[in-house]
């Protein structure tokens, strides 16, 4: 197939939309005021949304109903809709990779159907799912022994982005419902530290490992599951090897006849498929090791939560649809009103992987400076995200968000009902932390939406000038509250899914594909070549640009 008979139709240049000039008039002159729209509860009730679960409020954003129309309009001109449609359809939206775009069909019911490219893949994923569910009883009940005979304690994931930041986050955030024997650790990073102290203290026969990898070809991948099966085999002493891997090794991959040269039995071997992108998997077999921890049935759960978003993206019209809006809001911070950042901030310590997970999920997906017919992209693209739970950020980076000279919208998340409840009880009186957590999440966006006037800071006995202006806030700082009434598996899902499809628009408003990732490629290849030069080789070292030969010396000088 050429390049272009897959290409399909080229991207909408956004900035020659009737929209996008009208977006840009209506910035030109922006002059927001949330003090006045939040005086008004018309304006309130219009902006909160409802979306599975998850309840949103898009009051405190920098928006006006014109705004909101043209960004709408936007998403119309661009063909956001029919790109949507298009990918649960399972044609090859991503592009440059010429592949479907399927994750929303792992999450689709048993008794659903979706034929692409001649095969029913959701038998498919309902098929590696019931090995996947069966396999993890079997640890969980202890039938699953180590070659030894004892039952499994800690389940290793070894794994990096996709195959690794979606299994640990969920896995921190799922915590009250892990199984109470078992202990989840996953290994990613290729700095040997990693598989060094994540192996510490642990039992080779209670220790089973799942090599995560969709390419099985990742370098800090399978290096590491080499590390842990020399760890393995070294501390079980004297079993047969192949034995020991059988017991102690599964594998999840799209490349199964590389699960196999590595010595890992097919018949533990989960598969997916290439329409899974890498960040887009923890709701296939790349999920294994959260199954084990929770269960089947949470993980069933976890699914249907996606698939409920999926299915508000789908079927939801413009003005009540969640994703939608939020990633339009996203284009007007990033194209029109100069934000350069997007922090997300969840109330809720569970998540704090979040944050690192979404990174994955935005930057990798819409990190992008040519679009999916190769033309340059016309307009900025992918913010750059990040957070941290509140309130351990309030104390260390919100001064930058309420005072500082640059607008950094934010996404707060909070829940109705504590995972633990804990009253703190002193000098007579009983608080709930969580409601004293929860004020805080509500003071944060109060406070960034409102400010505090000049006036106001007088008010509060501050006469000198200097000091009153330190103590100002200009308020109008943009954020989206995003609740729901717990964490739950289905909940979590919710979220992830929400993103996900905010994504997703934002890709399409900018034409790129959100689904490749050529940038990691130099890097990989780079480090492939410099490898020797580092373990001591002069040619190669001789060969490199004067930066790299200095940093090279450096090395040498101090290794020991
Ligand atoms: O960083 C590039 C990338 O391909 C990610 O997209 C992916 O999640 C990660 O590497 C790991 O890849 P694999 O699952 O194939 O080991």
């Amino acid at each position: 197939m050429t390049t272009e008979s897959h290409r399909g139709a080229p991207p909408v240049d956004p900035t020659t939309t009737d929209a996008w000039a009208r977006l840009q008039t209506l910035a030109d002159g922006f002059e927001p005021d949330l003090r006045a729209a939040l005086a008004d509860d018309d304006w309130v009730r219009r902006s909160t949304l409802d979306a599975a679960d998850l309840h949103v409020d898009l009051s405190k954003n920098l928006v006006t109903p014109e705004v909101w129309t043209a960004l709408r309009d936007l998403a119309d001109e661009v063909g956001v809709a029919a790109r949507r449609d298009a990918m649960f359809d399972g044609e090859h939206i991503n592009v440059t990779e010429d592949r479907a775009v399927l994750h929303t069909a792992l999450r689709l019911p048993r008794d659903a159907t979706l034929e692409v490219d001649g095969q029913d893949v959701v038998a498919d994923v309902h098929e590696v799912l019931d090995r996947v569910y069966a396999f993890a009883e079997k640890v969980r009940s202890g039938e699953w022994t180590g070659v030894t005979g004892q039952p499994i304690r800690t389940v290793v994931n070894i794994g990096i982005g996709g195959s690794d930041l979606g299994p640990v986050m969920a896995y921190e955030a799922l915590r009250p419902y892990h199984h109470e024997r078992l202990e989840c650790r996953f290994i990613s990073n290729i700095d040997p530290t990693d598989a060094a102290t994540t192996l510490q203290g642990l039992d080779p026969a209670t220790t089973l490992f799942i090599v995560s990898s969709k390419t099985f070809g990742t370098l800090e991948t399978l290096t590491n599951a080499r590390l842990c099966k020399a760890w393995l085999l070294d501390g079980l002493g004297d079993v047969e090897a192949e034995e020991a891997v059988a017991k102690h090794f599964v594998a999840v991959s799209t490349a199964l006849e590389k699960v196999a040269d590595f010595g890992i039995d097919p018949e533990n071997a989960f598969g997916f498929w290439d329409w899974v992108g890498g960040r887009y998997s923890l709701d296939s077999a790349i999920g294994t090791s959260l199954v084990v921890a929770v269960g089947p049935e949470r993980f069933a759960e976890l699914l249907a939560g996606f698939h409920a978003m999926d299915e508000h993206f789908r079927t939801a019209p413009a003005e009540q649809n969640v994703p939608l809006q939020m990633g339009l809001l996203n284009v007007w911070y990033a194209d029109f009103l100069g934000a350069q950042t997007h922090a997300v901030l969840p109330y809720a310590q569970l998540l704090h992987r979040f944050p690192a997970y979404l990174q994955q999920l935005t930057m990798e997906s819409n990190g992008k400076g040519v679009r999916w017919d190769g033309t340059p992209a016309t307009a900025g693209t992918g913010e750059v995200f990040w957070g941290e739970p509140g309130t351990n950020g309030q104390h260390a980076f919100y001064q930058l968000i309420h005072q500082g000279t640059r607008l950094i919208p934010a996404d707060f998340i909070a829940f109705a009902r504590p995972a633990y409840p804990l009253v703190d009880e002193h000098e007579g009186e009983r608080v709930d932390v969580h409601e004293l957590f929860l004020a805080n999440f509500l003071a944060q966006t109060k406070a960034l939406a409102l400010g505090k006037t000049a006036e106001e800071v007088r008010a509060d006995g501050v006469d000198d000038d200097a000091l009153v202006a330190a103590r100002c806030f200009t308020g109008n700082r943009p954020t989206t509250s995003v609740m729901a009434p717990e964490l739950t598996p289905s909940v979590l899902g919710q979220l992830v899914a929400l993103y996900e499809h905010i994504t997703f628009t934002q890709g399409v408003v900018w034409g790129v594909d959100s689904f490749d990732q050529w940038g990691v490629e130099l890097g990989k290849k780079l480090a492939q070549e410099l490898s020797p030069a580092v373990a001591g080789d002069d040619d190669v070292a001789a060969q490199q640009d004067a930066s790299t030969r200095g940093l090279l010396a450096y090395y040498r000088e101090n290794r020991g």
